[in-house]
């Protein structure tokens, strides 16, 4: 952030494109929960960086007031931060367009997720998947955000935010206008595999429906899935080094050490040498405790899509006011008429 004066803020984002799971719980939203009391925080519903492949109309309004619904079960407060959708804040498109005529076509070029997205047949791709990442960034600098909350899957996109603040503030000789935004990815849960391929990432869309838990998983769905789970024939081992080799089995140990506080080294202290036909009850015991309570505030919520639609529009009121400032600001900088 170097130089930068201005106030320490949190901005991240999640789609709705699908339903809410345990990576995005523990690489995103606990962390907003304690960031909450520490920071004027901003997490918004990124509807407009969904569309960028296909959406169903009705699917895309219902999985927005879902992931709303995530953040108030998981603990955000709607009194101390600001749950938004993307769409209710216009100057997040208004400052993406600025934004595309900073960044460089070969900055883009070199992004992962465009490439893993769009396939083999990138030329069927939209525009707008392409330039993703710079609405992205636009999401974050028109709160000037300082801190972004993400699992490592985001890093790249990150470092590209901090690519176009720092090129917008030397083009235009605008000294610390944007701070440079700092990734907080570490901790445990930053990387959540599959349940079914320790080297794929626990995703939305993973095909296999026993892959990937759903907040909104029963304590059922949660024992069977854990139950299911690809693992080897070789007990625990008793420290993290022989967990070297063994993804899924990492894993494992992982989401057990994230969800209950211990290092892999604490949580292979109580199971070394423990086969998983011990340590997978234990551990679906301990995801059940903490996240069935919030699947369960998750479904009340969504009987209440009044109040969640007056959650998203308080919020995109007040993130509207930092927002249209900062995008007034940038009018002046680039010599729009104001
Ligand atoms: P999205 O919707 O794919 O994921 C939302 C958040 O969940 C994290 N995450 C994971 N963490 C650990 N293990 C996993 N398996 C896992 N899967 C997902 C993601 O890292 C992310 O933090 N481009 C973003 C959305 C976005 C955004 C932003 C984020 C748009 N604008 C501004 C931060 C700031 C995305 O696709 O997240």
């Amino acid at each position: 952030m170097s130089g930068y004066k201005g106030p320490m803020r949190v901005l991240s984002g999640i789609q709705p494109s699908g339903g809410m799971h345990l990576g995005n719980y523990l690489g995103a939203i606990r962390k907003f929960v304690e960031l909450q009391h520490e920071y004027d925080c901003f997490y918004c519903v990124v509807d407009m960086h969904a569309i960028t492949v296909w959406q169903d109309p009705e699917k895309l309004r219902e999985q927005t007031f879902h992931i709303a619904a995530s953040y108030l079960a998981a603990g955000v407060d709607p009194k101390i931060a600001a749950i938004f959708h993307q769409s209710g804040v216009r100057a997040h498109a208004e400052l993406a367009w600025i934004f595309n005529c900073v960044a460089r076509l070969g900055w883009l070029d070199r992004m992962t997720q465009f490439k893993d997205k769009a396939g083999k047949d990138k030329e069927r791709a939209s525009v707008g998947l392409y330039t993703y990442p710079v609405l992205q960034a636009a999401d974050i600098l028109v709160y000037k955000a300082t801190h972004v909350p993400v699992g490592e899957d985001q890093k790249q996109h990150l470092e590209l935010s901090r690519d176009i603040a720092g090129k917008f503030n030397h083009d235009f000789k605008a000294e610390n206008f944007f701070p440079l935004p700092e990734p907080l990815i570490k901790g445990p849960g930053a990387r959540i595999m599959s349940l079914r391929d320790g080297s794929a990432k626990m995703s939305k869309s993973d095909d296999s429906e026993n892959a990937c838990i759903f907040l909104k998983d029963g304590a059922d769905a949660i024992a069977r899935k854990i139950k299911k789970a690809k693992t080897d024939p070789e007990p625990l081992p008793s420290e993290p080094k022989g967990l070297e080799g063994r993804p899924e089995a990492a894993n494992l140990v992982g989401i057990y050490g994230a969800l209950s506080g211990k290092t892999d080294a604490q949580v292979l202290a109580d199971y070394g040498g423990q086969g998983f036909g011990v340590f997978k009850p234990a551990l679906a015991d301990l995801v059940v405790e903490k996240i069935a309570p919030i699947g369960a505030e998750l479904n009340r919520l969504e009987g209440d899509p009044g109040y969640l639609k007056s959650v998203l529009d308080k919020g995109a009121e007040r993130a509207s006011e930092v927002a249209d400032k900062v995008v007034r600001e940038v009018r002046e900088i680039v010599g729009f008429v104001v």
